[in-house]
């Protein structure tokens, strides 16, 4: 077959570079020039583990290629996906134009009986909207539907080759039969559904996750008033089956690219269908101010931020990629920074996007722990990338007072202690 991908941002790289890896004959577009020219040369502009070696053997392979032009990489095409950004305002309200101005370019190009796939995450009916830009301009035959993506960063690429789950959302037999031919090298359950289930499945996908992570977070800040230990609390319900052992992590917060953004697109999306009593405000406000709350009270056990040289480890917003967005890093530097600290930070990937997203700041950035770590009365661990985990924090430990906060909970507290650092974790004993 051959598949066309719109967007070549994290979700669109990766499809086009799978579905490529199925034998199809795939065809990446984006309207920006310079990202085109990059992909073409094998290049990913972030990092993602595997990503680059399977472009380029796809792209050797001439299974997968990459183009501006719509004409070209719609023509002919048997299935075109669009995989363009949706992101959302402050109040929650998705930005849908990206996605409108998509659907209106390739609209003309289309080859008859074409299947329209919407992957990008977007609100239940928008897919009644495309249609209505569609028949507007396209005078094929077309089919719609809606393929939401699960992969997470940092494992995108083995994610997408072992999902949980492959959710297809259409609404006849025949869009259905060719989307399981399409994934049929995959081993994993097909779950059929309306489109509007596909796009709800999705929100609430997130929303769940979102929500246990802001659960744990809470039973850790109540551990704090009581000498119980969370991650002894999460060995108690862990073991029920009903509950289960898996992403129980406290730590600052959910970030990065999706939870955020959809937990806050929910809340939009219930306050407009008239649920303004809905659980998702809540998730979002509870993570929002769990960094302000959580430094505050460091600050009170460390005697005060002011005059403190402190170590930031882990700047990207989880381990194995060097993302950014809604970072724990991006709201910790700024908030020690504005208390009179010194702020050093290490990362093993992200440190040019440090440089980008922390330009505001001051933070002296390191390449390696000991430089980071040289002079701290601080360490803070705040993300879970194996280096900084695996690191001999005794070797670097000084003359002085020093405190390590473990964010992630990720550290035996004894070790830490032996080591001759103060330790704090989060609603740990
Ligand atoms: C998330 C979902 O896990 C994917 O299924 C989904 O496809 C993706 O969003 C998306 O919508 O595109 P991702 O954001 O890459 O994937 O990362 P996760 O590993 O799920 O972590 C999200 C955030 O939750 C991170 O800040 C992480 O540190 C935090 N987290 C995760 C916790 O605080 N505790 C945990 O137990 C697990």
């Amino acid at each position: 077959m051959k598949i066309t991908i719109i967007g070549t941002g994290f979700v669109g790289v990766v499809s086009a570079a799978v579905y490529a890896s199925f034998g199809h004959t795939v065809v990446g577009l984006d309207i920006d020039e310079k990202k085109v020219q990059a992909l073409r040369n094998g290049k990913v502009p972030f990092y993602e583990p595997g990503l680059e070696e399977l472009l380029l053997e796809q792209q050797k392979d001439g299974n997968l290629s990459f183009t501006t032009d719509y004409g070209e990489a719609v023509g002919g095409s048997d299935i075109v996906i669009i995989a363009v950004g949706t992101p959302s305002t402050d109040e929650g309200k998705a930005n849908l134009s990206y996605l409108y101005a998509a659907t209106e370019s390739l609209a003309s190009h289309l080859k008859e009986g074409v299947i329209v796939v919407v992957k990008s995450t977007v609100p239940p009916g928008t897919l009644d909207a495309v249609d209505d830009i569609l028949k507007t301009h396209a005078t094929a035959r077309y089919d719609l539907a809606s393929v939401p993506e699960f992969l997470r960063e940092g494992s995108a690429v083995s994610d997408t080759l072992n999902p949980d789950r492959v959710v297809l959302g259409a609404t006849n037999e025949k869009v259905f039969e060719v989307l399981e031919d399409l994934h049929s090298p995959l081993k994993a359950p097909i779950v059929k559904v309306t489109p509007e289930s596909a796009q709800m499945g999705k929100y609430a996908a997130n929303a769940y996750l979102a929500t246990r992570i802001t659960f744990i977070n809470q039973i850790a800040d109540l551990c704090e008033h009581n000498g119980a230990d969370v991650q002894e609390v999460i060995s108690v319900i862990g073991l029920d089956k009903r509950v289960g052992g898996h992403y129980w992590y406290p730590g600052f917060g959910y970030g990065g690219s999706c939870f955020p953004k959809d937990v806050k697109e929910l809340a939009y999306y219930s306050r407009l269908v008239g649920e303004d009593q809905n659980l998702f405000n809540k998730v979002n406000e509870l993570n929002n101010q769990r960094i302000n709350r959580l430094l505050t009270a460091y600050g009170k056990k460390i005697g005060g931020w002011e005059g403190k040289q402190v170590a930031v480890l882990g700047l990207s917003f989880k381990p194995n990629t060097d993302d950014m967005r809604e970072a724990p890093s991006t709201k910790v530097v700024p908030w020690v920074v504005e208390k009179g600290a010194e702020v050093h930070g290490f990362d093993p990937k992200a440190l040019k996007s440090a440089e980008y997203f922390l330009q505001d700041t001051q933070i002296e950035l390191h390449e390696t722990i000991e430089a980071a770590v040289a002079g701290a009365d601080v360490v803070i661990a705040l993300i879970e990338w194996s280096e900084i985990v695996a690191f001999d924090y005794a070797s670097t430990k000084e003359d002085k007072k020093q405190y390590f906060i473990d964010a992630r909970n990720q550290f035996n507290p004894e070790k830490i202690s032996k080591a001759g650092y103060e330790y704090l974790g989060v609603g740990r004993k």
